[in-house]
């Protein structure tokens, strides 16, 4: 199949929204392109071809993607070859009734149709959806065009089996599946020949990883063996799913990075149940304690949401109460938002927006002054930062992060990105740590 133009190169503007798996699908997505005789641009006037790779966790995150659209089909009427696409988990989420909201759309593909992607847009008809989920489907032979840094991001295992009752990715995304582990070693040893340091693991539910006989723990290990690479982290793992392995790669494997995310949602039993998160909340207690216990130190966030249908007070200040316990070094917090095909949908949303509002407040004003205090109990110590690039601000400094993924600003002493250098906290606050160079 030759989809290359004969005459110039068609250019193609991609835009991404949502989460990291995302931000890697359209490094897939770039790469396929881009072997296909695509150029990039980052400018929607130059394009040929728009497509924005999108969210459908939350509502919110719809709208703002069919807000985006209505604003690029300018482009389109300005030139009506221009091709305007929709990748990602809201063509699978919404298929073919995206059409009704943006009949003007060309190609509507879901996460697991980018493979045939240049042949969509070639092909003459219109429009052209194929969101089909493929249980096998890992691209693992296709090679992404990571972006600039150090760090790349390498989707190991894709889907989710968890069907916890508010989310729709399992519906989106389809089945867990994994890379094999010599494709995931390839990957690696090809992001470290084009100068990455750092890879990141991505997976709906990471550490449900296995294949060919390798587990999560087993794959952290084989990639510690890579040459030339400095730091591995993964993102998102499910509690119920860690397991003595991963674990202990966390503790004893010193390219395996001291920063764990470990979703919580809530921190009430009862609503833990109605969300079909697998653990109760003594369990995830023991686990955090088990994990700070392996590996002294270690950074954590989580996710809360809070809201879900029959939410009580009394729920809601279990989960307030946790934040107290845990203290958290960053939690990401989220209002409850019904999504269609969940089996959440089906239960009255009893809780009001005010008072979601409400409750989201509280909690993110409280983590706020935990993650500064958690991050001022830092000043003094020296810390390695790997160097990502200039800073935005103040002038003449770089930006990196720390072992302990903490964004650390220092004056730039002529450290080239993927450089690690040894610094001391002079001060921190709630999301960002200030050093000097030791
Ligand atoms: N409403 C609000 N938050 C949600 N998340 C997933 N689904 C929903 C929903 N329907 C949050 C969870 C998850 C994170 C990625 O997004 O906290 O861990
Ligand atoms: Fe969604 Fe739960 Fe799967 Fe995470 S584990 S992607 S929250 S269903």
């Amino acid at each position: 199949m030759s989809a290359i133009p004969e005459s110039a190169p068609r250019k193609v503007f991609l835009e991404t929204y949502g989460c990291q798996m995302n931000v890697a699908d359209s490094e897939l997505v770039g790469g396929v392109l881009h072997r296909h005789g695509y150029l990039r641009t980052q400018d929607p006037a130059q394009a040929d071809v728009l497509l924005l790779n999108t969210c459908a966790i939350r509502e919110h995150a719809e709208e703002r993607v069919l807000g985006r659209l209505s604003e690029l089909l300018q482009y389109k009427h300005a030139r009506p070859s221009v091709q305007l696409g929709l990748l990602g988990c809201m063509a699978s989420h919404l298929r073919e009734h995206l059409l009704d909201r943006a009949p003007y759309l060309d190609v509507i593909v879901g996460p697991d149709g980018y493979r045939d992607l240049p042949s969509l847009l070639a092909d003459g008809v219109d429009p052209r959806v194929d969101v089909r989920l493929d249980r096998d489907e890992t691209y693992s032979d296709l090679t992404p065009d990571h972006g600039p840094g150090p760090r790349a991001w390498l989707t190991v295992m894709r889907g989710c089996d968890k069907f916890c009752t508010f989310c729709v990715v399992p519906f989106t995304r389809g089945r867990e599946r994994s890379l094999p582990p010599d494709a995931v070693v390839a990957q690696v040893e090809a992001a470290v020949a084009a100068g990455k340091r750092e890879v990141v693991f991505l997976g709906q539910t990471v550490n449900a990883y296995r294949a060919d006989g390798v587990d999560f723990g087993g794959l952290l290990r084989r990639a510690a063996a890579v040459d030339g690479l400095d730091r591995i982290r993964f993102t998102s793992p499910h509690p119920s799913e860690v397991s003595d392995a991963m674990i202990a790669a966390l503790a004893d494997e010193p390219k395996v990075m001291p920063y764990l995310h470990l979703p919580l949602q809530s921190a009430s039993d009862p609503v833990l149940e109605a969300m079909a998160r697998d653990y109760t909340i003594a369990q995830y207690r023991a686990l955090l304690g088990r994990v700070r216990d392996a590996v002294p130190g270690i950074a954590v966030s989580t996710d809360i949401i809070v809201g879900f249908p029959g939410e009580t007070e009394e729920d809601f200040r279990a989960t307030a109460d946790f934040l107290e316990e845990a203290r958290y070094d960053f939690a990401y917090q989220f209002k409850y938002s019904p999504r269609e095909g969940t089996r959440a949908y089906k239960i009255p949303d009893t809780v009001s927006e005010a008072e979601k509002g409400r409750r989201l407040r509280q909690l993110i004003e409280r983590q706020e002054e935990i993650s500064l205090e958690v991050n001022q109990s830092q000043v003094g110590r020296e810390v390695e930062v790997m160097v990502e690039g200039p800073a935005r601000r103040p002038p003449d400094h770089v930006v990196g992060k720390t072992q302990s993924f903490k964004t650390t600003v220092f004056r730039d002493v002529g450290a080239k990105p993927g450089e690690r250098v040894r610094v001391r906290v002079d001060s921190a606050g709630a999301h960002t740590l200030r050093a000097t160079p030791v």
